[in-house]
């Protein structure tokens, strides 16, 4: 737990903030329009992941893998952050928030969130395609600027998205699991925890803590060990979970 001193009338007052993690899929996105993934419409439904999202995809065919990959980076520019992600902002002022989040969109960021850690990369990144994770190519990049071919990251190898795909390094695991296995109140939003290793870390939260999974569908796995399942869509959820986290509180 987290301690903040504050002097009142020289009486010093402390305040232990809980430690929440919030752990994110793409189905706390949906309402503000981007699709999920494996949902009826879902984006694997319609186009091939393995051609969309691999290495191998993109040596086959990069200027399908850029078109799509385009087409997302410019499809964030339209859509804004729901309640879902407002509600997990303002949380802060209550507790120690870390978003983890599997999604590459900005929306946590763009609500407020001060503490995100992307595990599958990031939309507004680019990178090199002959080592992804060379911080020197890692750079940000205007959302309104397609990738093109024959664009180049500071390597000279051919510009990419700064996104995980599949086969590839996950990104920030290790830190991943030592927040979840810190935390005092774990939620899990949004997402079919089915891609590991991410789909992992709800084994990672210690057994006796408070935990919540905000999804309007059964799981297809099922629910994992512990958890209570708010059976809402993520902007309803939120704010039924705030409603249980200050049942706690009494
Ligand atoms: P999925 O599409 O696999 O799962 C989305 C989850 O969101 C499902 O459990 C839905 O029931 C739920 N859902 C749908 N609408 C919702 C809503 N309005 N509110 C809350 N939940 C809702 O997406 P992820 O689990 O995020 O990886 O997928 C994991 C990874 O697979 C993604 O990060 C992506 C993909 O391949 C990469 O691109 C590297």
């Amino acid at each position: 737990m987290e301690l903040f001193v504050y002097f009142c009338r020289n009486k010093k007052l402390v305040i232990m903030q809980q430690k929440l993690v919030v752990f994110t899929g793409a189905g706390i996105s949906a309402e503000s329009g981007i699709p999920t993934f494996r949902d009826k419409n879902g984006m694997w439904g319609k186009y091939d992941a393995m051609k969309l999202a691999s290495v191998e995809g993109f040596e086959e065919d990069p200027q399908a893998v850029l078109d799509f990959y385009n087409a997302r980076r410019k499809n964030l520019l339209e859509v804004e952050p729901n309640h879902a992600h407002f509600v997990l902002a303002e949380l802060e002022k209550q507790y120690d928030v870390t978003i983890i989040t599997q999604n590459v969109d900005n929306l946590h960021e763009r609500a407020g969130s001060s503490k995100v850690i992307h595990l599958h990369g990031e939309l507004f990144k680019v990178t090199s395609s002959r080592n992804r994770l060379d911080s020197d190519c890692i750079k940000e990049y205007p959302l309104d600027v397609p990738i093109c071919l024959g664009d180049k990251a500071a390597d000279g190898s051919q510009l990419r998205p700064y996104i995980v795909w599949f086969g590839e390094y996950v990104d920030n695991m290790d830190l991943a699991e030592h927040l979840v296995k810190m935390a005092d109140i774990f939620v899990v939003i949004g997402t079919s925890l089915v891609v590991y290793p991410a789909a992992g870390l709800v084994n990672y939260a210690h057994r006796e803590i408070p935990k919540y999974l905000i999804d309007p569908n059964d799981m297809k796995r099922g629910l994992p060990f512990g958890f209570e399942h708010i059976k809402a869509k993520a902007a309803e959820g939120v704010d039924e979970l705030v409603r249980r986290m200050e049942e706690l509180e009494k």
